[in-house]
């Protein structure tokens, strides 16, 4: 393989470091994560054509936070604010200094998007590729949610297997949702496909919890309104000053549903 191919010429006409910058244009394309102003964290950024990208996209009131284990050359000229980290992601020393570069303590979340195009050194080895590619999207995912602002949205490339099923499910329960997403420049006989979960949760509920809640206020739709621990939750048929046992049906990242049990 030379990899010569479409993609690979029109990234040096274009001035891309690396062919992948297609793959994070068709990514953003099809999920929308790289809007004006919004702070990303591109995890395994070398040699920068998602960093280029992700520039490019947020703009001058943007920020852009590349790290990886190679070394990253400077960006020219970039108008949002881009740090870079020389790290191993699977080293916490590195996590740590990741999180204290964009800001993130508690309750303070700064990344609107976290980014991964982490790839293991191939062996060849289908199985053992496909590990090492699942526990790199893993890193990815933890330091996600400890730096993703309520309602932020992340991308992570893994290789295709058995695993991908329980890391899928791992994440759709921290996010709105989850979906698979091959861009077409990936290379036809690559395993590789991005998860995509949009809508980080950050609610104090998941759906399916049962609790008793005090409806405090009614919304304009009609809906009882109680408070956890700060989050809106909506209640059907209620009105102020109910005490009811409710199960959660739908939790979005700023509010949520939930149905009176009896
Ligand atoms: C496919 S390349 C990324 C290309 C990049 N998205 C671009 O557009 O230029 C994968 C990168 O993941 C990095 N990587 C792999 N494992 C890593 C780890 N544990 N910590 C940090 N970076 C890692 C590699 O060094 C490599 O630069």
């Amino acid at each position: 393989m030379t990899g010569r191919d479409e993609y690979y010429n029109r990234a040096k006409q274009e001035g891309y470091r690396a062919r992948s910058a297609y793959k994070l244009k068709q990514l953003d394309e099809t999920a929308g994560l790289l809007g004006q102003g919004r702070t990303v964290l591109d995890l395994g950024a070398a040699p920068g054509g998602w960093l280029q990208v992700a520039a490019e996209r947020v703009g001058t009131d943007g920020v852009v936070i590349g790290v990886d284990r190679q070394r990253i050359d400077d960006l020219e000229d970039p108008d949002p604010r881009v740090e870079l980290i020389r790290g191993d992601m699977t080293d916490d020393a590195t996590r740590d200094e990741v999180r204290d570069v964009v800001g993130a303590d508690g309750d303070e979340r700064p990344v609107d998007v976290v980014i991964s195009d982490m790839a293991p050194n191939m062996t060849g080895e289908y199985d053992l590729d496909h590990a090492r590619s699942v526990h790199l999207a893993r890193q990815a995912f933890e330091v996600a949610t400890d730096v993703l602002a309520t309602g932020g949205d992340v991308a992570v490339k893994v290789f295709d297997g058995q695993d991908l099923e329980d890391l899928e499910a791992d994440i759709d329960a921290e996010f709105e949702y989850v979906r698979q997403v091959r861009p077409k420049a990936s290379r036809d006989s690559s395993s590789e496909l991005y998860l995509v979960a949009k809508g980080f949760l950050t609610a104090p509920v998941r759906e399916g919890d049962q609790l008793e809640v005090d409806i405090e206020d009614v919304g304009s739709e009609g809906d009882g309104i109680a408070k956890v621990d700060g989050y809106t939750l909506f209640v059907s048929g209620t009105g102020t000053g109910d005490t009811v046992e409710v199960r959660v049906d739908d939790v979005k990242p700023n509010y949520g549903f939930a149905q009176p049990l009896q």
